[in-house]
Formats: C-alpha cells, structure tokens, sequence
C-alpha cells in the first residue's frame, strides 16, 4: 500500500510540470490582450468627441466587441486549462486515496491487520495527498501572477539611461551635419548644420512635415542625432544632464499641458518661489490679467488640461508659465497656430521682448513672424534650402 501511495504521489507535480508549458503560452496570451483591450479602451473614451462627431462611434463599438470577444475566448481558454489540471489533480489525489482505502479494507477482510491498523492507513491514505494537491492549487495562483508580473519586470529592466555629467547653461546651440531617423527605411533630416547663437533670434521655417519639430526634438534631448553632431555651450548633448538640459531651454509647442488646480499652482511649476506680484506681472505680460481678474484671480481652477480656457488664452497661459521658467532659452514650435489674432499678437510681441535677453528659436510654417529674426533657415525635406540673415541684409 505504501508502495502504490508513493508512486501516485509524484504524479501530481508531473501533472503541474506538463501544464506549466502549456499555462505559460495560455497566460502570456491572456495578459496581452487584457493590456491591448485595456488601452483600446482608454483611447476610445478620450477620443469620444471625435468619434461621435464622425459618427464613428459605431464602428468603434464593434471593433470592441471583436476584442471583447476575443478577450473572453481566451479567458475561457485559461478556465478551461486550469479545470483540466484541476481535474487531472483531483483524479490522481481522490483516486489514489481510495486505492490506499480500498488496499486497506481488503487487507483487514483478509483478516491480515486488526482494526485499528486499519482506520488508521484509511485516514491515512485520505490525508495522505492533500499537501500536494493543495500546492497544485496555490500553483495555478501563482502562474496567473507570474504571467502578470514577466511584463512588469520586463518594462522594470529596461535600461535606464545614465546620468550625464555635464551641465549645460543655454549658451550657442550647434547642429553639424546632423542626420535623424525614426525608422532604418525613411531618413527624416539630412545633413542639418544649424546655429543658433547665445541671445540669438532664429527661425526655422518650412511646410508641414519638413522636419522642424524633429530639430526641436533633438534639441530637447528627446531624440538622439544619427551621424553628425549637436552641442551645446560647446559640449555634444549626449553628455549632457537631462536636468540643465530642462533648465536651460523652455520648449513651447501648441498642445502645452495643464493640471487640474488653480492658475498659481500651474504657474508656480515653473518657478516654486514667484510671489502673487510676479505672478501677476507676467499674466499682465501675457494679457491674462484682465481676464483672470474677471474671474477669480490666482485662484481660478482651471479643469482638466484647462478646458475651460479657449484656445488663446491656453496658450497665453502656456506663455506665461514659460517666461517665469526663466530659462537661457526657448524654443517656440508654431505656438501661435490655430489661435486667434488678438492671442497670437499678444505671444508674438512677447516673444520679441524675450530676444533681447533670451535666445530665441522660433518654429513656424509663416514666413511673416520671422521678419526680425537674425536668421531664417528654411527647411524643405528634412534640409537646409535656404538661410537668409535679414539684419546682415538691411
Ligand atoms: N514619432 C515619429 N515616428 C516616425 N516618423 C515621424 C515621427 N514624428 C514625425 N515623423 C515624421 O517626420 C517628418 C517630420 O516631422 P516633423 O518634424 O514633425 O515636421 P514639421 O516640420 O511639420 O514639424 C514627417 O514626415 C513625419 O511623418
Ligand atoms: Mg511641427
């Protein structure tokens, strides 16, 4: 009897092995679609506006409900793994116990043990596989966990670029032959030699999709420069800190970001010890003040991302944190597109108050807000057409 236990007993850990490999594929399946559903989702919910207005809610609707769909199946797929092994488990557990029982019984009818021997190896045989059946169970607990936990350890392991040593204070901003792509197949920018000197007012103009915010991009340190060179104060900006790098150029593209709160508090991101007066000082600068005093002040709560600011005052607001940033430099890319006049004056002649002190880099698809620029590249297919130094022309 002891023998027939002892051989039933490993069957369950085989058991949990073979469904091991078979569970890994299943829940790694599983996790995947439970993310993609997650973010279809979500990027559904944000874009609703726009779908209703398209009336393209319905499409969206059924393409939910094929990945719904999908989502369920294999869910099922998982519930129908985990019965099995379940059942598998059971089978070897119950069926090996009743083996022990029956063993025992027939034993004690044959007259080869007395009664007591024979309760006790039928409690026996009942306890005896209750430890690793309940580990089988704990098992298929801890795969699902395991399953979940390989894609946040996989994202916790990517490599976190290193601290750069260099500090950077917003003097010339070089590009030398520089050259970028996104993807191996397409080159985005092509030999690009651009300088922008300290105090300087640059612009950079070009059509749609001719690689202006990409320059930008690179500037900021969001991408790195292919083959040819980028540096700052004289140093490439690969060795540079991300941290002065923010400190010393202020990028203002047109969708800026704002934070459910008052005006101060998303004011006071950009410089944490400006006082009410300063604050002030600048909405004034940047033509807020009137509006904002209209309201409630400092304290107007802004919605979420500022929704209830129009698109001009939004970027005026944008502005206005931007000039407290107080950085070296700034990089305005087409922040007075898509606004009204009035908001798109009131930015521009901010913009040449700061040249005198700041440098400047300007990006627009307009020729006509570069006029006192000291310099205009033009850019056309992710290349230098053209650069023409006005003041040098005068
Ligand atoms: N993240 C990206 N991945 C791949 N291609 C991109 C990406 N961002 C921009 N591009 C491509 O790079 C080109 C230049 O884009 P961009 O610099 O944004 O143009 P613009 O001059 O209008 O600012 C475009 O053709 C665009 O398709
Ligand atoms: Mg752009």
């Amino acid at each position: 009897m002891a023998a027939i236990l002892l051989i039933c007993v490993p069957l369950i850990p085989g058991a949990i092995i073979t469904v091991q490999k078979i569970a890994k594929k299943i829940l790694s399946k599983y996790w995947g679609q439970y993310t993609k559903l997650g973010s279809t989702f979500l990027e559904n919910l944000q874009g609703m506006t726009t779908l209703k207005t398209y009336q393209a809610d319905g499409y969206k609707n059924e393409e939910m409900n094929r990945e719904s769909e999908h989502f369920r199946k294999v869910t099922m797929a998982v519930l129908t793994m985990q019965l099995n092994s379940v059942t598998i488990m059971d089978f070897v557990a119950y069926g090996g116990a009743a083996l022990g029982i029956l063993l025992a019984t027939k034993t004690f009818v044959d007259g080869n043990i007395g009664l007591a021997n024979c309760i006790f190896m039928i409690l026996l045989s009942a306890d005896f596989f209750l430890p690793m059946r309940r580990l089988g169970s704990y098992f298929h607990v801890a795969m699902n966990g395991m399953a979940a936990s390989d894609k946040i350890f996989k994202f916790l392991n990517e490599d976190e670029p290193d601290e750069k040593a260099e500090t950077v204070s917003g003097g010339e901003i070089a590009l030398k032959d520089a050259c970028f792509s996104f993807t191996e197949d397409r080159v985005i920018l092509h030999n690009v030699s651009i300088i922008i000197p300290k105090n300087g007012f640059v612009g950079i103009v070009g059509e749609s999709g001719s690689g202006k915010s990409t320059i930008a991009s690179l500037i900021m340190g969001r991408n790195t420069v292919g083959s040819g060179s980028l540096t700052i104060d004289g140093k490439e900006i690969n060795t540079t800190s991300e941290q002065s790098l923010m400190k010393a150029i202020t990028y203002i593209g047109f969708g800026s970001v704002f934070f459910k709160g008052t005006v101060r508090e998303n004011l006071l991101f950009a410089d944490k010890k400006a006082d009410d007066k300063k604050l002030w000082q600048v909405l004034d600068d940047c033509q807020l003040s009137d509006f904002l005093k209209a309201e409630n002040g400092l304290d107007t709560e802004l919605l979420e991302n500022a929704g209830n600011l129009s698109g001009g005052q939004k970027q005026r607001l944008a502005l206005a944190r931007a000039i407290l940033h107080d950085s070296p430099a700034y990089i305005f890319d087409e922040a007075t597109s898509n606004i009204d006049i009035e908001s798109e004056e009131a930015i521009l002649s901010q913009i040449h108050s700061l040249k005198k002190r700041k440098t400047v880099i300007m990006i627009s698809h307009r020729m006509a807000n570069m006029v006192d620029a000291d310099m205009v590249y033009v850019i056309d297919g992710g290349k230098v057409a053209e650069r023409n130094a006005y003041r040098a022309a005068e």
